[in-house]
């Protein structure tokens, strides 16, 4: 072997052993393969009428009413999924949060112990300057380790 193929051999070589230690490296931090388009956008439900199994479990479910008093409290309670997500060290909901309207009301984070449910309560007080044209949006969101970004939203009427 000549000196330039013997360089040519140690370079390939040297690039190839590159690419593997990188896809071990990757395999070590992320050893659940998960699909990446989950983590490219915020993930919605796309047919309210036949969700998906993946919504089922993702999508935040809001419970509150539909109608509220201005300047009386009310409960608004969300859930991951219609069906609870499950809570592991290797597959889990990392936060809850909350908006209403354009503002950030509350977050919740979780650990991954198994110990919490993904699910959180809140009291909510809206005012009739929240709410000009008689109406608020809800937004919830939630990430999954594993599945992504979703959001979920919820109009109330405020009389
Ligand atoms: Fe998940």
């Amino acid at each position: 072997m000549d000196r330039r193929a013997f360089l040519k051999s140690i370079a390939i070589g040297t690039a190839a052993a590159g690419v593997a230690g990188r896809a071990g490296a990757a395999e070590k931090y992320f050893p659940v393969k998960v699909d990446q388009g989950l983590f490219e956008t915020i993930n919605r439900v796309k047919n309210p009428s036949s969700k998906t199994p993946i919504e089922k479990t993702h999508a935040p479910v809001i419970t509150a009413p539909r109608t509220v008093k201005a300047g009386e409290p009310f409960t608004v309670e969300v859930a991951v999924g219609e069906t609870i997500h499950p809570m592991a060290p290797a597959h889990f909901i990392e936060f809850i949060s909350l908006e209403i309207g354009n503002e950030p009301a509350a977050r919740i984070d979780f650990q991954p112990k198994g110990y919490l449910s993904p699910k959180a309560t809140f009291t909510v007080t809206l005012t009739k300057e929240a709410a000009p044209s008689g109406k608020v949006t809800l937004l919830a969101h939630e990430r999954c380790n594993l599945h992504g970004y979703w959001e979920s939203s919820f109009d109330i009427t405020v009389a």
